[in-house]
C-alpha cells in the first residue's frame, strides 16, 4: 500500500487526476472504475480541465461506476448516472456507450447486478478503480458486515449512510434518500488490477485509520482491501490525522 498525504483537498484532487491521466497515457484503452460523492468531484473537475487543455483523451477509455440507488432513473437529479454525466462525462470525449452505471430502474435488479459483473468481465476487468470511503468505512454501498468476497448485488443502506447523504449536499431530507442500492461488491472492487482511494477532511480520519491501521474486518469494509497488490491512498492532512507513524511513513 502506498499512502500519499497532501496538504488539502485541492492537492488531493490534482494528484488523483494526474495519477489517472498517467495510467491512461500508458493504456489509452484503460478500464476505469469510478465513484460518486463529494470526494472525487474535484478530481473530475481536474480531469475535465486536463482534457480541455489537451493533456488526455478518453476516446477509448471504458468506465464502470460502483453503484446506483435502486429506483432512481438516470435522469433523476440525485441518481449517480446523472451525477457522472454532469461532473465528468459531459466534459470529456468519452463515448457514452463506454460508460457503465448500474441501472437503478432495471425490472429485475438482481439480474442487473449479475449482468453488471458480466459486463466488467467482457471489458477485460477493471484496470484502476477510483474509490472514496464512507465515515463508517464503507466502500461503494458495501456497508459494515459486507463480506470480502461479495459481488455486485442489491443492498440496504445503513442509517448512518442515509444521514450522511441527506446533509444537504445531495438529498436535503433523510426520507428522500432511497433505502436500497445496487453496488459492486468488495470482491468486485478487489478484483481491479489497481485501486486508488481518496479521503479528505477530518470526518474521514477515523474511517481511514481503521482502513489502514486496523485489523482487516467486515466491520470496516475498506480495511478488507489492505492486502491488495496495487493499492494507493491519497489523502489530506485532516483525513490522515489519526494514522500511525508506520502509515505516515508509507506502508
Ligand atoms: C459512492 C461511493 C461511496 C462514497 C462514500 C464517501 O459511489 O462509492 O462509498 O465514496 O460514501 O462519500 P463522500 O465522498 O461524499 O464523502
Amino acid at each position: 500500500m502506498r499512502i500519499q498525504i497532501l496538504k488539502n483537498a485541492g492537492e488531493v484532487s490534482r494528484a488523483a487526476a494526474c495519477f489517472i491521466v498517467n495510467r491512461i497515457s500508458k493504456n489509452p484503452r484503460l478500464v476505469l472504475g469510478l465513484a460518486t460523492g463529494s470526494t472525487p468531484q474535484g478530481t473530475y473537475a481536474e480531469l475535465v480541465r486536463m482534457h480541455r487543455q489537451g493533456d488526455v483523451s478518453f476516446a477509448d477509455v471504458v468506465t464502470f461506476n460502483l453503484d446506483e440507488y435502486l429506483g432512481l432513473s438516470g435522469d433523476h437529479p440525485q441518481s449517480y448516472r446523472h451525477f457522472m454525466n454532469g461532473t465528468l462525462f459531459s466534459g470529456i470525449d468519452i463515448k457514452p456507450a463506454n460508460t457503465h452505471v448500474p441501472n437503478g430502474t432495471a425490472r429485475d435488479p438482481n439480474a442487473e447486478c449479475e449482468a453488471y459483473e458480466q459486463r466488467i468481465i467482457a471489458a477485460g476487468g477493471v484496470d484502476l478503480w477510483l474509490l472514496g470511503i464512507g465515515q463508517n468505512g464503507h466502500v461503494a454501498f458495501n456497508e459494515p458486515g459486507s463480506a470480502a468476497g461479495s459481488r455486485t448485488r442489491v443492498v440496504d443502506l445503513s442509517e448512518s449512510t442515509i444521514a450522511a447523504n441527506s446533509d444537504g449536499r445531495f438529498f436535503s431530507r433523510p426520507e428522500d434518500v432511497p433505502r436500497r442500492a445496487l453496488t459492486a461488491g468488495m470482491g468486485t472492487v478487489a478484483d481491479a488490477r489497481a485501486l486508488l482511494m481518496l479521503a479528505t477532511g477530518e470526518k474521514k480520519a477515523e474511517a481511514l485509520r481503521r482502513a489502514i491501521d486496523g485489523t482487516p474486518s467486515p466491520d470496516c469494509p475498506a480495511s478488507l482491501l489492505q492486502g491488495h497488490r496495487d493499492f494507493t491512498v491519497i489523502c489530506d492532512e485532516l483525513a490522515a490525522s489519526l494514522l500511525g507513524d508506520a502509515a505516515r511513513g508509507g506502508k
